[in-house]
Formats: C-alpha cells, sequence, structure tokens
C-alpha cells in the first residue's frame, strides 16, 4: 500500500472512476491506470463484482491507492475497509455515513452539494469533500460561489465532467482533483483495450488548471 497522503486531493489531477463488470478486468484495468500516470483510482460499490475487485487489485496491484466509492451505508464502509480499501467515497454526508465512514480510520471523501452539507462535513472535522453530481448541481459556477464563504474545504468534482471540461474545474482554487468515467469506456473494458485506458489515463495524468 502507498503512503497516506496529507490530502486525497493532491495524488493525482483525476481520479478514475471506475465500475466493473468483470472481476478479471480488475488488475489490468488498475494496471494500464497506473501506467498512464494516474495512481490513485475510486472502484465503485455498483456491481456485484465490486468487492472481489477490491481484493485483486489490492494484492495484486499494492501501488495503487486504492479507493472505493459508492459508499452509502456505514456497513458498505466496513466491508470496504476489510476488502482492502485506502480510501472511501460516498455520493452523500448523512450523519450515519459520516460516523461510518469515520470509524473505519481510513481517510474518506464524504460527497456534498449543498451548502449545508459542506458545513456537515466541515462541522465533522474534514477539510476535502466529494462534490456531486459535479454538472447538475451548479458545476463551476457553484464551486467558485462557495470559495469565499466556505474557503476552508476543498472538493473532488464528479458526475458529468469531461476531459474537455476538466481543466475548468482543475483552474479553481477550492478544487484539487476532479473525477470521473470517461477515463474506463465500458466499450474499452469489455474489449479489454488496456492501451486505450493507458492512453486515456495519460491525457489526463496531464491535465492542468
Ligand atoms: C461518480 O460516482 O463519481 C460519478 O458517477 C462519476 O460518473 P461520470 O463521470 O460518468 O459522470
Amino acid at each position: 500500500m502507498p503512503d497516506a497522503p496529507a490530502s486525497l486531493l493532491d495524488v493525482v489531477p483525476v481520479v478514475p472512476v471506475v465500475v466493473l463488470h468483470d472481476v478479471a478486468h480488475a488488475v489490468p484495468v488498475a494496471r494500464a491506470l497506473v501506467d498512464g500516470g494516474l495512481p490513485a483510482i475510486e472502484l465503485t460499490l455498483r456491481t456485484p463484482v465490486a468487492l472481489d475487485a477490491v481484493r485483486a487489485i489490492a494484492a495484486e496491484v499494492p501501488e495503487v491507492l486504492l479507493g472505493v466509492g459508492t459508499v452509502l451505508t456505514p456497513a458498505q464502509a466496513d466491508q470496504a475497509a476489510a476488502a482492502g480499501a485506502h480510501f472511501l467515497v460516498s455520493p452523500g454526508a448523512t450523519p450515519a455515513l459520516l460516523a461510518g465512514m469515520q470509524a473505519t480510520g481510513l481517510p474518506f471523501l464524504a460527497g456534498t452539494s449543498t451548502v449545508s452539507e459542506v458545513l456537515a462535513v466541515a462541522e465533522a472535522g474534514l477539510t476535502e469533500a466529494k462534490f456531486f453530481p459535479a454538472e447538475a448541481a451548479g458545476g463551476t459556477a457553484y464551486l467558485r460561489a462557495l470559495a469565499a464563504p466556505v474557503p476552508g474545504v476543498r472538493f473532488c468534482p464528479t458526475g458529468g465532467i469531461t476531459a474537455t471540461t476538466a481543466p475548468d474545474y482543475l483552474a479553481l482554487p477550492n478544487v484539487g482533483c476532479v473525477g470521473g468515467t470517461w477515463l474506463t469506456p465500458a466499450d474499452a473494458l469489455e474489449a479489454g483495450d488496456w492501451g486505450r485506458v493507458e492512453e486515456l489515463a495519460r491525457a489526463a495524468a496531464g491535465l492542468r488548471g
């Protein structure tokens, strides 16, 4: 496992959000992303194979900083931690979910899309959060408006962001990185086209605001 970073937001400019339907894709996808220059990923708990995929990556690609996303309950936070997650990501931030993620002892990004949710995360002692669903919730204009009243929280926006729009987000002072699924298109995974995943990762790794 890589050393825990000071901030999850400063490891890579783009965190690949990965949805796997076949556990056999887990290790080659992770290797392609690392080879393309993105050594941190978020593997989502949206498919039945997700926890097996986490175990496979944790065992075989130890250089990856491995996040587990779409954590909806404290039980899922525990399962992700037990499977080998290095950090957790949730789409929302209820008090129970915040407490459940905190109880794992792992770093995490809780999802926020309102000022009150951002303040709840800050009250829990956190200085970074996910902003989700970024485009639908107000995009760069919303994040820019948040920076003045709530300067102490930085974000990883995800949801609807593309290679084209990512630089606009990365240019904001309260954005450390963005996340998205565009690096691991379903058809590339289906075809085992790891070279394409690596190329998409390389392009994203070079993105700056
Ligand atoms: C997430 O969970 O962060 C989002 O589903 C990202 O998905 P998208 O990049 O396809 O919008």
